[in-house]
């Protein structure tokens, strides 16, 4: 049996931890696992948001059945599509074979598409209310945070924002399921990484989002993803409103590929620039070794971002290469970015990320150093100046809002 964590009126949560999988979508590693989380409205009639993953559907199944001693599940409301959170849709209709899969246009394509069930759907648009006996729920369509049938579901009677995906981060429940009950250190690094890695391209679905739900009074935010928040609402939603704008804190991310150390000394050199001119918080990432997935949370971190290496082949450094086409497809915006690259017969790289910069749309600094073979002094000091003028420029205020929507 199972006592669930009570939220607020008759809403429970039967989430459950994932300490197993390695690798997010097989992608992002998990050094704190991941919680699949899904609730429970226990009122005249019963209503389960969202379900988990199908590797954990048998202690999910078991919570719902200690909650509800025999009751009937009457709707099954989905808001988010994604594996993680319909995996158990199967699973559950052969215990509650009379439940009501609500869901938007997309969303039951999607049930149809992955499942195979086209029977027993309630099609739900923008604004469309559902009555429980005393939980009163409104739906709010956010598509695009990240998936097109991503929806939140309102519980305007206990204020309770169900969010799917959105303020959810990495990091299992360990044994608490309130913020206001456990020690948070863990989760917001995690949440950037979430963010930026899943979330990270959708900057504009999610300013509407924001928009959309902003006169709503919220008292739980219920994510499919980490803690249920409570004591920390208006801070989930500033780190949302930042990220989502692309907006960086004062400091700068430097990434480099060095295969015998000559470009990883300019990056010193870079880091030296930068932090003699007053910028504290200088993070540095040797590509070969820091995963990418933390590169990118830091870089949507930060305003400033260098990115130095060698010129292999005549062409980028293949793992700076990758690390472009991750952030080119989140299209990271307004950011301070200078280079550096290095080569002993022929120099590539310099030009290569230049036009990556310029790209992006990206504010540059003018410095552009290439060294050919070791670090000598000219070059040296060249380092130290592209750290000097990029500090410079985080400090000048932005004057274009082209890149801000
Ligand atoms: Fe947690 Fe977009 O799935």
């Amino acid at each position: 049996m199972y006592i669930n964590t009570k939220i607020a009126g008759e809403i429970y949560y039967v989430g459950v931890n994932d300490r197993i999988k390695e690798k997010f979508e097989n992608m992002l590693p998990l050094p704190y696992g991941v919680s699949y989380n899904s609730y429970l409205i226990a009122d005249e009639k019963v209503a389960l948001i969202d379900t988990v993953e199908a590797s954990h559907g048998d202690i999910f199944i078991q919570k719902i059945q200690s909650q509800l001693q025999g009751r009937n599940i009457d709707y099954l409301i989905i808001n988010h599509m994604e594996p993680d959170h319909s995996g158990s849709i199967t699973q559950l209709r052969k215990y509650y074979p009379n439940v009501t899969i609500v869901g938007n246009k997309r969303t039951l394509e999607m049930v149809e598409g992955y499942y195979g069930i086209d029977d027993n759907t309630m099609e739900i648009k923008d604004g469309d209310q559902l009555s429980l006996g005393h939980h009163q729920l409104t739906f709010y369509l956010t598509p695009m945070v990240h998936w097109p049938e991503t929806m939140m579901t309102y519980d305007k009677t206990e204020k309770v924002l169900f969010s799917g995906d959105a303020f959810g981060c990495f990091g299992t429940l360990d044994g608490g399921v309130l913020d206001t009950e456990i020690n948070l250190d863990k989760y917001w690094d995690e949440m950037y990484r979430y963010y930026a890695n899943i979330v990270g391209k959708y900057g504009s679905p999610v300013q509407k989002a924001l928009q959309k739900l902003a006169s709503l009074e919220i008292q739980y935010i219920c994510t499919t993803h980490g803690p249920v928040w409570h004591g920390n609402i208006s801070k989930v939603v500033d780190i949302y409103d930042r990220l989502s704008r692309y907006e960086g804190c004062e400091g700068v991310v430097i990434v480099y590929a060095s295969m015998y150390g000559n470009t990883e000394q300019m990056a010193e050199a870079v880091a030296q620039g930068l932090v003699r001119n007053g910028i504290k918080d200088v993070v540095m990432h040797n590509v070969a070794k820091s995963d990418a997935s933390v590169i990118l949370s830091d870089i949507f971190k930060y305003k400033g971002l260098v990115i130095g290496g060698p010129t292999y082949s005549n062409e980028l450094h293949p793992d700076i290469h990758s690390l472009l086409t991750k952030i080119e497809l989140r299209q990271v915006k307004n950011r301070d970015f200078g280079f550096f690259g290095s080569f002993s017969w022929a120099g590539v790289s310099g030009k290569k990320l230049a036009e990556f910069g310029e790209n992006m749309k990206w504010c540059m600094v003018d410095d552009r150093v290439e060294e050919k073979m070791a670090l000598k002094k000219d070059n040296y000091l060249k380092c130290l100046d592209l750290g000097k003028n990029l500090a410079e420029l985080l400090r000048t205020p932005d004057t274009k809002d082209e890149n801000s929507d």
